[in-house]
């Protein structure tokens, strides 16, 4: 069109206006018309997991798909507008994918990781009552800092079938989803499923009984060779929480530190959700867990 109408005149005219900033006050939250609430086949695993982009996102579009989604609406677009979970995802797998290019020897789960560990708290949003986890997961992701997360939390295929064992899936079902014979540990058992090294924590208990959760995760140093990470956690009155050990040393690149989380609650009411996070720091790098545990 541009090139058309400067073909057309002798002496053709453009102005380009200055770009207009419109900043939202209220963002980011997440929109009231996306998913919510906890993950109710694994409740030690959290979901959502994050949080990203997904409101009126300008992207190519199938020219032979229906703009409006209408079928009567036969109008041909190269480009369109969307707004959903499906807008939001290709900024995530982007993210992904540009983590990957600048670390080829991270697996899938430390890439996770990253993103989740450095994403940004979100306000909650008015429209639920429930805590903002159940929105965000860990938050809004911040890619810049992803590239650069410090600590992460590898999970490698072993242990996710591990995990599926744990659930109570049988060798035959464990197969269906791995495609080779595996063989579940004797141990296998329902409480080991939150010991799946997750970057974020989260178990569900019976109301009004007392509870110990042990949470045991493996973190693998990915920032400074020589560093120490001490460890902050945002306190919740209704339960305790230990971490111990409380301070991780690091000599190497890609060493591997473990530790135990513990929260001990007492007799909390039903439909109860207590928050809180923890956080590994070296003083530059804050490696960031959000804690739910569902009553
Ligand atoms: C405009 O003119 C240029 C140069 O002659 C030509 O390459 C281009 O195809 C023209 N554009 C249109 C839309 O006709
Ligand atoms: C959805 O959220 C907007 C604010 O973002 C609010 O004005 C609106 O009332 C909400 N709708 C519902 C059905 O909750
Ligand atoms: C595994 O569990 C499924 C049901 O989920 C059952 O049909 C099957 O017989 C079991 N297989 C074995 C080997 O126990
Ligand atoms: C899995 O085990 C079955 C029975 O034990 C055997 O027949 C099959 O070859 C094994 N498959 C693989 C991929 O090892
Ligand atoms: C969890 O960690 C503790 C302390 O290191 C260890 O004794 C226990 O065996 C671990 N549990 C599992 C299931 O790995
Ligand atoms: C938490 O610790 C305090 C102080 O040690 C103790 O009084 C309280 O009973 C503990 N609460 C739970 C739920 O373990």
């Amino acid at each position: 069109m541009v090139s058309s109408y400067a073909n057309s005149t002798e002496n053709p005219k453009a102005e380009i206006l200055k770009s207009e900033a419109i900043k939202d006050i209220i963002a980011p939250i997440v929109v009231n018309f996306s998913s919510r609430r906890p993950n109710r086949i694994v409740p030690e695993i959290l979901k959502p997991d994050i949080s990203a982009l997904g409101v009126e996102i300008l992207a190519a579009f199938s020219p032979v798909g229906s703009m409006s989604h209408y079928d009567e609406d036969k109008r041909s677009v190269r480009y369109n507008i969307l707004s959903g979970t499906s807008m939001s995802c290709p900024h995530v797998s982007g993210l992904s994918a540009y983590l990957k290019s600048c670390h080829p020897d991270w697996s899938p789960a430390s890439i996770k990781s990253a993103i989740l560990t450095t994403a940004k708290p979100m306000k909650k949003s008015f429209s639920f009552n429930l805590v903002g986890e159940f929105e965000y997961g860990s938050g809004h992701v911040n890619p810049l800092q992803a590239d650069d997360p410090g600590l992460v939390y590898d999970i490698s295929k072993e242990d996710y079938l591990e995990m599926l064992c744990n659930l109570g899936l049988n060798a035959s079902n464990v197969k269906l989803i791995s495609g080779e014979n595996y063989t579940c540990p004797a141990t296998s058992h329902r409480d080991l499923v939150k010991n799946l090294n997750y970057p974020s924590l989260e178990a569900k208990v019976e109301a009004l009984k007392p509870f110990k959760l042990m949470f045991n995760r493996t973190v693998t140093n990915v920032g400074f060779a020589n560093s120490i990470y001490k460890v902050s956690v945002l306190p919740n009155s209704k339960v305790n929480i230990t971490v111990e050990p409380d301070i991780l040393s690091f000599k190497s690149l890609n060493e591997k530190k473990s530790f135990v989380f513990t929260i001990f609650g007492g007799e909390i009411p039903n439909q109860n959700v207590i928050s809180s996070s923890l956080v590994w720091s070296d003083g530059t790098h804050n490696v960031r867990s959000s804690i739910i545990v569902m009553v």
